[in-house]
């Protein structure tokens, strides 16, 4: 069956507008009408003016655009398309842990769920993370979930000493120094260039820090000709897209390994991306009123963001 054909079909008949994460395979990127970064991608879903957004991601992302553009019908493909530094921080034992720290702001990353958001002072991606801490004055206390990889980072550029809760994501956090070294003595003229949910020790080798799309933005400005790439490989498709000359290779390079595939991100399909347009469903339901406290912190995530010319 021709899926690529039949969805492009629907996108007229039901007026929809398909958002895909980086981490998607090829073919939903392709037929994508925007692929892009957490970052992007909320920022698109706000601006968006249809009736359905198809979101080829992961849950938090579609509840993400739900929250923002609440008037449209946002599909997720696959319901189950989670995330596990969402899971790690449930509200209840989130909102136990911040009541330990009363005099603290909550700066949390877009990878939480909805209810998560609604206790949040202000939301940030890896794309702009450094620059919502920032705006803070530095003795500001404050609170940073869920990812401590990133939370971690955060602070040792900064100077901060933001208080983090114990989440990581189970694709960046399973990526070892011993795997990039390996990689690093075979191909000594590669850049290792690395998302921050992955850990310290990782963070430590790159030559290059950034979210998903600044990793692109940096292969295609940077005059290396080969990249050790850390990060989830669904990214290696766009990166050889804009820079066809250039080699990429995945960590880990043992090709029976496919721990560097989110199992969320790629249980979307171009078949479940077809029938959740044609069927109206699986949809993303939110009450009123997690949508109204939910959103505040991601719109300001956005205010900064403009300022601060990021978007
Ligand atoms: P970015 O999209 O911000 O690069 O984050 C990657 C990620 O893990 C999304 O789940
Ligand atoms: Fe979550 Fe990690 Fe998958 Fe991103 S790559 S959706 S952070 S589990």
């Amino acid at each position: 069956m021709d899926y690529a054909k039949k969805i492009i079909k629907l996108k007229k008949e039901k007026n929809a507008l398909i958002l895909a994460h980086f981490y998607q395979i090829p073919e939903i990127q392709d037929i994508a009408d925007y692929v892009g970064d957490s970052l992007g991608l909320a920022q698109k879903a706000a601006d968006a003016d249809v009736d359905m957004i198809v979101f080829a991601g992961v849950h938090f992302m579609a509840e993400t655009a739900k929250m923002l553009n609440p008037e449209s019908l946002v599909v997720l493909p696959d319901i189950e398309a989670g995330c596990s530094l969402a899971e790690s921080c449930p509200l209840d034992k989130f909102a136990a842990f911040k009541a330990k720290y009363p005099d603290h702001i909550v700066i949390s990353y877009i990878n939480t769920t909805a209810a998560i958001k609604t206790v949040t002072d202000v939301v940030c991606t890896s794309g702009n993370a450094v620059e919502i801490v920032e705006s803070f004055p530095k003795d500001q206390k404050i609170i940073f979930a869920p990812d401590k990889n990133l939370g971690g980072y955060i602070n040792r550029i900064t100077g901060r000493n933001m208080v983090l809760w114990d989440g990581t994501c189970e694709v960046h956090d399973i990526l070892t120094t011993e795997s990039i070294l390996d990689l690093k003595t075979e191909n000594p003229d590669a850049s290792l260039i690395a998302h921050p949910e992955c850990n310290a020790p990782v963070l430590e080798l790159a030559d290059y820090i950034g979210s998903t799309t600044n990793m692109l933005k940096f292969t295609q400005s940077d005059d290396s000709q080969k990249y050790i790439v850390a990060t989830e490989t669904g990214i290696i498709h766009q990166m050889k897209l804009a820079s066809p000359e250039k080699e990429f290779l995945v960590v880990p390079s043992d090709e029976t390994c496919s721990c560097n595939d989110c199992p969320y991100m790629k249980l979307n399909t171009m078949k479940k991306l077809y029938l959740a347009m044609k069927n109206g469903e699986p949809a993303i339901e939110l009450d009123a009123e997690t949508i109204r406290k939910g959103k505040r912190p991601i719109e300001r995530m956005l205010e900064i963001s403009r300022k601060k010319k990021l978007i």
